[in-house]
């Protein structure tokens, strides 16, 4: 039975990571484990930084965003070295499971030590982005999109007001999740996305038909697009609609921040205690995930393996709305 659990949140922050980090160490608690939290990913692991966590270490976190623990992308963790300094800590704690919220390159770090190690590891999806197999959501994919919402809501006053053409680029460096429901929750009229490769051509010819009787349009483009990011994409587009004026806001990590919604802080405490509670029942390396708002758990390797592509139906209704 796991009764030293390590605990740590790596990548991209999300909101919600605050959240999740409370039930895990509050679950813990309650069925007699101890959890140290390892701050800043796994370069924690690598210089040995933690702290030992109970309930009272994570008194008033669940309405924070960013991460208590602090994260990393950390480059020192891809080499032998770095790994082999993170399993003498994870030794020298006495550490039988780890808990890593984080993406898919988390992930697969957390692979590389099960593989060297054996530990008992758990991945639990925080990421804005929502590009995990397996899973219908990812820890501060809910409160971004509510971010991205409002903004474009805001934009859309003044592009009214102006009679102007917006482009607003939204997060997501290989998935257009979040362009895709921002795009359909904010009635935006244009949408470039990275999973899509002739949506180009479909914008301009779109434009073209643009009818007079509408004054704003706003044009939301997923980070990763293909086309060269929202100033290009803006420059491009002016050059050809001369009689149009073109505006570009990059929300960028605005919407990283900020405090989670309530569905984030639901589901990011359900996976948590989720994790902990069946952390005995797990034989190899396990995401938790959330399936038909219900907690389950997927195998992390499969979790990792592919992008999950984008929801058809709401990419449908987009196109459908958007003409
Ligand atoms: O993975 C989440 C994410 O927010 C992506 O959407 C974005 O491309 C990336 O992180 C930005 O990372 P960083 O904060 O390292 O610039």
């Amino acid at each position: 039975m796991a009764k030293r659990i390590g605990l740590l949140t790596s990548g991209g922050d999300a909101p919600g990571m605050n959240a999740c980090i409370r039930a895990v160490v509050r679950s813990a608690c309650a069925s007699g484990k101890k959890v140290y939290g390892f701050y800043r990913g796994f370069e924690g692991l690598i210089h040995n930084r933690s702290i030992p966590m109970w309930p009272e270490t994570v008194s008033g976190i669940i309405a924070r965003g960013g991460t208590c623990l602090k994260t990393a992308r950390s480059e020192a963790f891809k080499t032998p070295e770095g790994q082999e300094k993170a399993i003498q800590t994870l030794r020298e704690h006495e550490l039988d499971a780890l808990i890593v919220i984080g993406g898919d390159g988390s992930f697969r770090g957390a692979l590389d030590l099960y593989k060297k190690t054996q530990i008992s590891v758990v991945g639990i999806p925080g990421t804005i982005d929502n590009d995990l197999q397996g899973t219908d959501y990812t820890i501060g994919f809910d409160t971004a999109l509510n971010t991205a919402v409002e903004a474009i809501d805001r934009i859309r006053d003044t592009a009214e007001s102006h009679d102007r053409v917006f482009i607003i680029e939204v997060m997501g460096r290989d998935s257009g999740r979040i362009a895709l429901s921002a795009a359909l929750a904010g009635g935006a009229e244009g949408l470039l996305l990275p999973e899509i490769h002739n949506d180009f051509e479909s914008l301009v010819h779109s434009i073209q038909n643009w009818r007079h009787t509408k004054s704003s349009r706003i044009i939301v483009v997923g980070e990763g697009d293909e086309n060269g990011g929202a100033l290009h994409i803006a420059r491009i587009l002016q050059n050809q609609f001369t009689s149009l004026e073109f505006k570009v806001t990059i929300l960028g990590h605005l919407q990283r921040g900020g405090k989670p919604t309530a569905l984030e802080r639901i589901y990011a405490s359900t996976m948590g205690e989720f994790a902990v509670q069946q952390l005995d029942q797990f034989r190899y390396p396990v995401m938790v995930g959330i399936q038909n708002q219900k907690p389950l758990s997927v195998l992390l390797s499969e979790a990792v393996k592919v992008k999950p592509p984008l929801d058809p139906i709401l990419y449908h209704t987009f196109l459908t709305l958007s003409q």
